[in-house]
């Protein structure tokens, strides 16, 4: 099957070569004396002139050819082909195989809803956007290994089936048949084989490592995903995240030809939420969060008195196109982060107007016009309650705001790291205390004093690379003091019985010459939406599971027979409704 190159190799340089190019027929166009052919490889399209006397195959769409012929330059270039200045003149075709109508459109431009996209995922990935993604993906990973094998990392894999890794979300179990009764956990992430790797003296490890996590999906999550996953002995926090801001700048210049600029600034965690209402700050625009409790000191109004927080954020340019409808919307929005409403008001003639204006006194509108340099037409959102809820609140109302209005950029990277998180925090519904990362995060050695008075105050060494608002990385300095470990697990609730059960592996490897180590995972999923300019996780991943998890060209997950669920020692109660 003689093929001399891809369709894209070829350009204006090779004119008068005769070449043999294989492809799938994207389009075909009969104009009578002469045919065209839209050839589609991996690498993209390029157009096939067949003139009269050159003997033409039944061929229709997604057949696959070949075909020989001279490169011609264009009279006239298509400026939306990479091959747009060449055609090739056919002297041969030949069907190598043929096919039936496909039940979606093979083009970048899809009105197939996703659910069908997902059914022929195969055919779904001849769409040249996909295989962009999917290119992406791949140089993503080898600046990776190139990088960090330069840096003296080596790549080691730890197991899949394992016990119970807690980063926070639902495991997936798998039943072991030789063991009736017990379960293996998929990893959640490597994170506890890692920092053996750590103690077992391999000091820089890293690994392209699946990782499955049962949890609420959403555009930026899937259950079985892929983290960039490195650990390292004997680093700072300076010394790792320079290290890392690195292997970032390598993959934005190998893979979109973008010039990160270093250092990264850092922002400590309290800062984002102050700002930005979030500790994944998109700071590409300018809405930022104003605290305006002082101003609200004396309020006449029921809902600013005794309250955590008031804040506030400013809207240019809107207040006039806000009717009853969209103020009805953020009140809705309010009420999902567990708050009782908002105070909205519009700039109107140098005046504060709507109906929450008859609560504020003159010397309330002065402080507020002030600081916050009101101009007419601006919308004012205030929202009081608990500083967790109002600040996150507020944080997406304003990217709510500047993606409705456009504020963003194309193309533009806004890359940082958050850094100081707190060590703990505590369940706004319940109260109870969970790790913000997990629990073998280093506490910072100067708040090591309230872990038995206040351990919401620790912070840690704990950061997580944010890029364009995504959360694209996080990690930490690691504890490698076995009695802070413990201490640690008992904070967070766990018995010594537990500790030993779960975790008794652990810590007891801690006592035979632990180095002090850190580490971070990166998403490559994510990684890859932000480098592809995609905001669906599905896209960049080649066979994905649907927002309810499941994947609609397999059908997974399935029932399984009766035989392999009584091996199992299993006995199913409550089948779904099929
Ligand atoms: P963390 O849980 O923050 O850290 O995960 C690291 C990064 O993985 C990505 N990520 C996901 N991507 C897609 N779908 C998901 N469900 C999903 N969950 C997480 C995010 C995130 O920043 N062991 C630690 C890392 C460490 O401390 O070294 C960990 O897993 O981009």
């Amino acid at each position: 099957m003689k093929r001399t190159s891809f369709n894209t190799d070829l350009s204006i340089k090779n004119v008068g070569e005769e070449v043999s190019l294989i492809g799938w027929v994207s389009k075909k166009r009969n104009l009578g004396s002469i045919v065209f052919i839209d050839l589609r490889d991996r690498s993209g399209i390029i157009q096939i002139t067949v003139n009269e006397g050159v003997e033409i195959p039944d061929i229709r769409n997604e057949y696959i050819i070949r075909v020989e012929g001279k490169v011609s330059k264009k009279e006239k270039a298509n400026p939306n082909l990479k091959t747009g200045e060449i055609e090739v003149l056919a002297s041969k075709i030949e069907v190598i195989n043929t096919a039936k109508q496909t039940p979606l459109i093979i083009a970048d431009e899809t009105d197939a809803l996703e659910d069908t996209r997902l059914k022929y995922r195969y055919l779904d990935l001849r769409r040249p956007i996909m295989q962009h993604y999917l290119d992406i993906r791949h140089s993503i990973k080898m600046t990776v290994h190139e990088y960090l094998s330069k840096e003296r990392f080596i790549e080691v894999e730890t197991p899949i089936l394992t016990l119970s890794t807690p980063e926070g979300a639902r495991d997936y179990l798998v039943p072991s048949r030789v063991h009736h009764g017990k379960f293996y956990a998929l990893p959640q992430s490597p994170q506890i084989f890692k920092q053996l790797l750590m103690i077992g003296g391999m000091e820089r490890y890293y690994q392209i490592a699946r990782c499955f996590r049962d949890e609420d999906l959403r555009a930026d999550r899937q259950p079985d995903f892929t983290q960039i996953d490195i650990e390292t002995s004997f680093l700072d926090q300076d010394q790792f995240l320079t290290m890392m801001e690195g292997l970032i700048k390598d993959i934005f210049k190998r893979t979109i030809n973008y010039d990160v600029k270093l250092p990264l600034r850092r922002m400590p965690y309290k800062e984002a939420m102050d700002n930005y209402g979030s500790d994944k700050p998109d700071t590409r625009f300018d809405i930022k969060l104003n605290d305006v409790q002082d101003i609200f000191a004396n309020s006449e109004f029921g809902g600013f008195k005794d309250v955590e927080a008031i804040r506030a954020i400013v809207i240019n340019k809107v207040a006039s196109v806000t009717s009853r409808k969209v103020i009805d919307s953020l009140t809705l929005e309010a009420k999902k982060f567990g708050l009782g409403g908002l105070s909205i008001l519009k700039v109107e003639n140098g005046e504060l107007t709507g109906s929450f204006a008859k609560f504020l006194s003159d010397a309330e509108v002065k402080a507020l016009k002030e600081r916050l340099h009101l101009v007419d037409d601006d919308l004012l959102i205030i929202a009081a309650g608990k500083y967790n809820r109002v600040c996150p609140l507020l944080g997406a109302l304003r990217l709510r705001y500047a993606r409705e209005l456009g504020l963003i950029k194309p193309n533009t990277y806004d890359l940082l790291w958050v850094v100081d998180f707190p060590l703990f925090e505590r369940d706004v519904e319940n109260g109870q205390i969970t790790s913000t990362h997990h629990p073998f995060t280093r506490p910072r050695d100067e708040d090591l004093k309230y872990l038995d008075t206040d351990p919401t105050k620790i912070l840690s060494y704990a950061y997580d690379i944010v890029i364009n608002g995504y959360e694209a990385g996080g990690g930490s300095l690691r504890i490698y003091d076995q009695d802070v470990q413990k201490k640690i697990f008992q904070v967070l609730g766990l018995s010594d019985e537990d500790i030993k059960r779960k975790f008794g592996f652990f810590v007891d490897a801690f006592q035979y010459g632990t180095p002090p180590h850190a580490g971070m995972a990166f998403g490559l999923d994510r990684l890859t939406m932000i480098l592809g300019g995609t905001e669906n996780i599905r896209d960049v991943i080649a066979f994905p599971k649907n927002l309810s998890a499941v994947c609609p060209m397999s059908g997974a997950p399935n029932i399984v027979d009766e035989q392999q669920l009584s091996d199992l020692g299993i006995a199913v109660t409550d089948y779904e409704n099929q």
